[in-house]
Parts: structure tokens; sequence; C-alpha cells
């Protein structure tokens, strides 16, 4: 989170990582709308970067975002409804601050609607970068709780690493993960969206249809094994409910899944599309990957867990 650096209020660039979930247990949708988590979050080698600078006099918040063509930006908002600009309006409330705005750079290189959590990642170095641009020393728990408004992951995206989540995914205690796995991530060209998978788990619940809730003591089992540095036990370990609703509205993944399991343990990464090999070495995720090329098969591969969102670039 924050380090101890001088600002020079010129630009402050921030790395965040994507996230993926270990572990995924999803409750029964509360009265808002949003559904009680029992989660294991990792941070995987994948990030965006956003770079603030302070906007001209008289200019108000804005954003661009770039990216290289592997990442589609045809979704992303360029206006202030953007997650990234709502975390700078936020904090720069929190210090009753109103007069403060930012121009925000965006380097993508989370997918986007991939279920990496790219905009909640966009969010949290947003909040690192303004605070360090307008010297505004926000303290960790202010930036947790302004995180927290923002979005289910965005808390994390602020401690990075490996974390247990609770609530609906925002209250984050950190876990001393001793393993250190590979991920073969496989993005897709089509994203798929957060809330439709959610409301496609509520149907199959409904109907009881394929849809075996996680058990608590999953969790714990799994803690235990990342404490411990058992990544051999990880692959077995692996959980995530949103698979059965995600793979329904979307066969395509399903039938990719059955290609990827003989690669490794796969997983769905959060509400999806995007799916991962678990490799237990680079040299082991290199052969996966070196398959996945044979195939013609787009992928990246990347070490877990990573930092959190933190300062890259002073100017
Ligand atoms: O918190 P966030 O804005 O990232 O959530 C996006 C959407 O995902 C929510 O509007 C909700 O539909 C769904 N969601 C949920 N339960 C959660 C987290 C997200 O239903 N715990």
């Amino acid at each position: 989170m924050t380090a101890a650096l001088e600002p020079t209020g010129v630009a402050v660039t921030v790395r965040a990582p994507a996230k993926i979930n270990l572990h995924l247990g999803v409750g029964p949708v509360r009265p808002d709308g949003f559904h009680p988590l029992a989660t294991v979050y990792q941070a995987i080698g994948l990030y965006d970067d956003v770079t603030a600078t302070p906007a001209a006099p008289g200019d108000g918040w804005s954003v661009h975002t770039i990216a290289d063509a592997s990442i589609d930006l045809a979704t992303v908002a360029d206006d202030e409804t953007n997650l990234a600009v709502r975390a700078g309006r936020l904090l720069a409330a929190h210090h009753g601050r109103d007069d403060l705005a930012a121009h925000l750079e965006i380097h993508k290189g989370i997918p986007v609607a991939g279920g990496m959590a790219g905009g909640s990642a966009d969010a949290a170095a947003t909040l690192v970068a303004v605070d360090r641009l307008f010297d505004l020393r926000t303290s960790d728990d202010d930036l947790l709780a302004l995180a927290a408004q923002l979005g289910s992951d965005v808390p994390f995206a602020l401690i990075g690493g490996t974390a247990v989540g609770t609530g609906r995914g925002e209250v984050v205690e950190p876990v001393a993960d001793a393993t250190e796995p590979w991920w073969v991530v496989v993005p897709h060209e089509i994203g798929l969206s957060t809330p439709l998978v959610y409301r496609r788990f509520d149907e199959l619940v409904e109907r009881s249809d394929g849809i075996v809730p996680a058990d608590p003591g999953q969790l714990a089992d799994l803690v235990a094994l990342l404490r411990a540095g058992d990544g051999a036990r990880l692959g077995a370990h692996l959980h995530n409910d949103l698979t059965v609703p995600a793979y329904d509205l979307r066969p395509d993944l399903a039938e990719r899944a059955a290609l990827l399991d003989e690669l490794g343990p796969v997983l769905l990464s959060g509400s999806g599309p995007t799916q991962l090999v678990l490799s237990e070495s680079a040299e082991e995720a290199r052969a996966a990957a070196a398959r996945l090329t044979q195939e013609g098969i787009a992928h990246w591969l990347v070490p877990a867990p990573v930092a959190g969102a933190h300062v890259v670039d002073i100017l």
C-alpha cells in the first residue's frame, strides 16, 4: 500500500494486480442484492498501471485507457463513470478536497470483463496514486474503507498477496501463503458479466440444479495448506461455486475446460470467463503453455502470489 516517499506533484504511477479466487464459496443472495462470500483471493502477475497527473487548472477528472491489441477496450468507460475516476473523486471528497482533480492514464494488462477484477485493480491503484500525488496521507484503514465502498474486490487489490475474503468479499484478512504456484492464464475474446453469472447462480440454486454449495471446512483446509507451503495439494483444493452458472451461460467454457484438464488442475477465475491451469513449477507451466501454443490458444504464464497496489514511478 502506501510507502514513505516524498511526493513531487507531477506524476505518480501505481501498479495493481489481477486477482483469482482459489476458493469461492457463494451463499444465498442478501436483501441488498449481493451474495455473502467465503473466498480465498490470490493476486497473480498480471497488472494494470495507473498514472495520475494533476488536472490542468479549470479541468475536472479525466481518464484515458490504453492496452496492447490482446486486450479489448470497447467496454471501458472513458468518462467519470469509470471506477478509477470514482475512486479519485471519493478520496478527494474524503479529505474535503473537492477542488482536487487529476488525469488518469490507465495501461491495462488485465483483460476487461475477464473475472480478474481489472476494474477493481484500477480503482485501488488510483486511490494510492492520487493519495501520493496530492500528499493526502490517507491511513491504510481509511484506504481500505474507501476501497470497500467502490467494489467488493477493491480492498483485496490494495493488499494483494493471498487473503481470505468475507462479507461480500470486501472484508480481507491476509494469509501467510508459502506456496509459489505458476498459473497459465487463458483469456477469452468474449467477456462475461459478473451480475449475470450471479443471477444464473440464483436461478440454479432456486431450482436446486447442479449447485453444491462449498463446504466451509474446505476453505480452512486450503488456508492450512497454503500456510504450510504444501503446493502439491493445492490443485485438489481449488473450488469455485460460480463455475456451474458460468459454464451454463457459456458452454464453450466447459468445452475448453475439458481440453485444459489434460494440462493440470483447471480453475475458473472469479465469475469468468478467464480460465487458469495450475502448475507447481515454472517448468511445468512452460510445458502447458507450449501445448496451448501448439493448439493456437492465447495464454499468459504468471507467478503468484504477488504484491498489491504499489508505487512504481514518481516524476
Ligand atoms: O462489488 P462489485 O461492484 O464488484 O459487484 C459487481 C456485481 O457483482 C454486483 O452488482 C452484484 O451483482 C455481483 N456481486 C454479488 N455478490 C458479491 C459481489 C458481487 O452478487 N459478493
